[in-house]
């Protein structure tokens, strides 16, 4: 992440910056602080709320001039009516930080008067996803036509261990989503299997944490036909990549974390229309998602165990991919027809699921770009959650509630399961274009054996194709946030 995030228990009428940042709610009113910031403004701010020429809505804003010192700039930002959570404090301090950069104050003060723990989270989230660039593979700009980028941004906050807690939480999830955005937005010819193994091996020695990697042979030799017959078309080496951070008790059956790792996703045999087939390379970000949380993890040091899984390859058209029609064995011994070789995902997550059960989990997650279907069901309002476990899903639905990332419980009924028989195998890949979403969960749980299972559909919701105002097009970080918060609810 190329933003610094600071801690600030300073007077913010005292502090020297060169944009404030002040987030008030609708209809906000001159509270102490603020009268404190408008001694430095003469009143402007107070004049501003007076007139109604800035309201408090939600992302509204307004920019003050500031004096020669203290606030050079002040910046008022609305975060509407809604309560303060974590994710409105996260919405406000995005827009703001998204001003900031335009502006190229290079740094901001942040001040969210009477923000509680969630609040500064939220903020610390914030500023990093609002500021969040990637520039890896473009020209720097000329240094005359310059603007500074946003370098530091400070969080005013109460000086006490629980807002510190929160800062650093917040910084934690900000790093893990930074990573997870990052191997989204990198091309297809950039982040490839190789590249899971890399951000692995990093992630692992920075946390002191085991990695193990599973290439073709490795893979061939644990029967994982499913799998190996997405890879089957593409040179490269498939990479299934282990992350286990051991916070727990030795004897601690560990949460499972699994992710969908499509470097590209043409569709194989069965490819896919032309238009919009870029933003397949997004299609790992499930597994992004999965590297993402393992870095938040390895730096907040929860007390359980958590085993990360990624599958990776890419989905590619070529004289020896996987053709419609064909019959492949997974791992735990069911054939499976392949009726479109488009509808690969499960059939990497099928094996990374059977592979699953010998961590003994707790609970396993798995994230995946798995269907179109939930993109049309539910857009990037809200991730698809699945599970036959009850109590599992009711869970990750708070977690992810927590988050700011939310979710929405989809059925799972037997009834549903006929459209994946097969004549001449276990099962099919496809359903059908109806309930596509919930017979591709349901395909999945052929695969579970033994532990509480929760399947999230991120495929609307990893990354968007349009500008979301409080963040940019590209990746958006879900579902780190959600991982990470249900790993912290295990550890209480
Ligand atoms: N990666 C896609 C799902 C997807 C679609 C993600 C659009 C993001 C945006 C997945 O591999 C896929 O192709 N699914 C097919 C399944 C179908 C063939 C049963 C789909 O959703 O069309
Ligand atoms: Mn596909
Ligand atoms: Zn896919």
């Amino acid at each position: 992440m190329s933003l610094s995030l600071h801690a600030s228990y300073a007077s913010p009428a005292d502090t020297d910056t060169p944009l404030l940042v002040v987030i008030l709610p609708q209809n906000p009113l001159m509270t102490a602080p603020l009268v404190a910031i408008d001694a430095n403004l003469g009143g402007a701010m107070a004049r501003t709320i007076a007139r109604r020429d800035f309201r408090g809505a939600r992302d509204e804003t307004l920019l003050l001039v500031g004096g020669d010192s203290g606030a050079l700039r002040v910046l008022l930002v609305g975060r509407g009516s809604v309560a303060l959570t974590r994710a409105t404090a996260r919405r406000a301090t995005a827009i703001a930080a998204r001003q900031a950069v335009k502006l190229g104050t290079g740094a901001m003060h942040v001040l969210l008067p009477d923000a509680d723990g969630e609040a500064i989270e939220g903020m610390a989230l914030g500023a990093a996803a609002g500021s969040w660039e990637y520039r890896d593979l473009r020209a720097p700009v000329a240094e005359k036509e310059q603007r500074a980028t946003l370098a530091n941004a400070t969080i005013f906050m109460s000086d006490s261990d629980a807002a510190r807690t929160s800062f650093d939480a917040g910084v934690a999830v900000a790093e893990g989503q930074a990573i997870a955005k990052r191997l989204g937005m990198m091309p297809g010819n950039y982040c490839t299997p190789d590249t899971f193994v890399e951000v692995g091996r990093e992630i692992a020695a920075r946390h002191g944490m085991t990695l193990t990697v599973l290439g073709r042979a490795e893979m061939t030799h644990e029967g994982m036909g499913s799998f190996l017959s997405v890879a089957q078309g593409t040179p490269e080496e498939p990479k299934l990549v282990v992350l286990e951070y051991r916070g727990g008790a030795v004897d601690a059956q560990p949460v499972v974390l699994i992710g969908k790792g499509l470097c590209f996703d043409s569709g194989g045999i069965s490819i896919k229309p032309a238009p919009d087939m870029e933003w397949m390379k997004y299609d790992m970000s499930g597994a992004g998602g999965v590297m993402g949380a393992m870095e938040a993890i390895g730096r907040l040091k929860p007390p359980v165990n958590v085993v990360g899984i990624i599958g990776s390859t890419t989905n590619m058209v070529s004289g020896t991919a996987v053709k419609p029609g064909d019959v492949v064995r997974a791992s735990n011994g069911k054939t499976i027809e392949v009726i479109n070789t488009d509808a690969e995902g499960r059939l990497v997550l099928a094996d990374l699921l059977v592979f699953a059960k010998r961590f003994h989990p707790a609970i396993a997650i798995d994230a995946a770009t798995l269907t179109g279907a939930i993109v049309i069901g539910l857009g990037s309002g809200a991730v698809g959650v699945f599970g036959s476990d009850q109590s599992a899903v009711d869970r990750v639905l708070s977690a992810g509630e927590r988050a700011g990332e939310r979710g929405w419980p989809m059925p799972m009924w037997d009834e549903y399961k006929d459209q994946i028989k097969s004549e001449v195998a276990d099962l099919k890949n496809t359903g059908g274009r109806a309930a596509g979403s919930i017979t591709a969960a349901l395909f999945l749980q052929e695969f579970v054996d033994g532990y509480p299972w929760v399947h999230l559909d991120v495929a609307g919701t990893a990354y968007s194709q349009t500008d979301l105002g409080w963040i940019p097009k590209g990746p958006t970080g879900t579902p780190v946030g959600t991982f990470v918060e249900i790993v912290r609810a295990h550890a209480r």
